[in-house]
């Protein structure tokens, strides 16, 4: 009896740990403990034994009994987590890597060049101690042309025709829209600039675009003249190039500012020389600005008399093409990922 009970044992433990399933597993316990199992069947017979045979192989099969339960279970939990594991696998996701993996090794993305060259400028802006505002990309009329002492049937409207939703609102065509905006906001003295994009209604070529970058800048405070903007200026363009620039001042007409000036630099291409860039004048057309005109204060709530700025219009994608000789604003919204990935 001994013997028929040690080869249950052996057998059992030994197809126990060849069990492949936790099905297996659990036919085994039914096969060797189950109500009709070998060794429950051995157990039946305890009755028709001696005492002391009754006692020895009671003992031994309850212990035989313990042992297999034991391995059963454990064998039975290596094969679920094995289950699991396989799962976990398989199923599972890296959830930082990309998207769509194309054939392309990965990349990181980076900013666009006019938001890179964006935040540039108003690093150097904050640390002149101007303020960054922000205003709506779709104005209205009064933000936009009325405050800007362009009534609505002032020629100057026709330099910049624009998009105009149905319900006569529009998309605005430069900054000068957040002048007015900060006004109601701000009280003098203060210095801001309010980058953002624009549009207008244009025939696009190679220096139009329909959508495009600018940087608004005003100053309000007492006595302020030329010679402070064309010192900020200055400053800004020595930060921008990394070296000093030379500007001129010519007259320009824009019926917000009086004076009103275009800003020239000196061709950074060509060094003054002469060049297709310059037109062969030596001077690149940089940025409109002029000293901010009363109407415009007024309409900001600000006493001419007491206060006076100046105010500009930087065009971003203008001074980025400057810097990194693109030839062609239309790269910049073109979405061409070779363009893009060139900065
Ligand atoms: N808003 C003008 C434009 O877009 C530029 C400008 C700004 C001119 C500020 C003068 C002062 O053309």
């Amino acid at each position: 009896m001994k013997d028929t009970l040690s080869k249950i044992r052996e057998t059992a433990i030994a197809s126990c740990a060849a069990a492949k399933t936790v099905d297996e597993v659990e036919n085994l316990r039914v096969q060797v403990l189950g109500r009709k199992g070998e060794l429950t069947q051995i157990l039946r017979t305890l009755g028709t034994m001696t005492p002391e045979e009754r006692s020895e192989v009671g003992k031994l099969s309850n212990e035989i009994k313990t042992e297999l339960e034991a391995a059963l279970d454990a064998r039975k939990a290596d094969l679920e987590r094995e289950v699991i594991g396989k799962k976990l696998s398989a199923e599972w996701i890296d959830v930082t890597l990309s998207g769509a993996q194309t054939t392309e090794p990965f990349e990181r993305g980076h900013l666009h060049p006019i938001s890179q060259f964006q935040y540039e400028i108003e690093d150097i802006f904050t640390s002149m101690g101007f303020d960054v505002l922000d205003g709506p990309e779709a104005e209205t009329e009064h933000y936009n042309f009325e405050v800007l002492n362009i009534p609505k049937h002032h020629p100057a409207r026709d330099m910049q025709d624009t998009f105009w939703t149905e319900d006569g609102n529009l998309l605005r065509t430069h900054t000068s829209a957040i002048q007015v905006r900060g006004m109601e906001k701000i009280k003098p003295p203060f210095r801001v600039i309010g980058p953002g994009r624009v549009f207008r209604y244009e025939a696009t070529d190679a220096s139009h675009e329909n959508t495009f970058y600018q940087v608004e800048g005003m100053m309000v405070d007492k006595n302020i003249s030329v010679a402070n903007l064309i010192y900020f200026m200055k400053t800004l363009l020595r930060e921008i190039f990394k070296r000093e620039v030379k500007i001129r001042l010519r007259p320009g007409f824009f019926p917000f500012v009086e004076p009103g000036f275009e800003l020239d630099i000196n061709c950074l291409i060509c060094g003054g020389e002469g060049c297709p860039v310059c037109k062969q004048s030596g001077w690149v057309e940089l940025l409109p600005c002029g000293l901010v005109h009363p109407n415009v204060l007024r309409s900001g709530g600000i006493n001419p008399d007491e206060y006076s700025g100046f105010a500009f219009g930087l065009g971003l994608n203008r001074l980025v093409m400057m810097r990194y000789g693109i030839t062609d604003i239309r790269h910049f919204l073109s979405g061409d990922i070779r363009f893009l990935k060139q900065f």
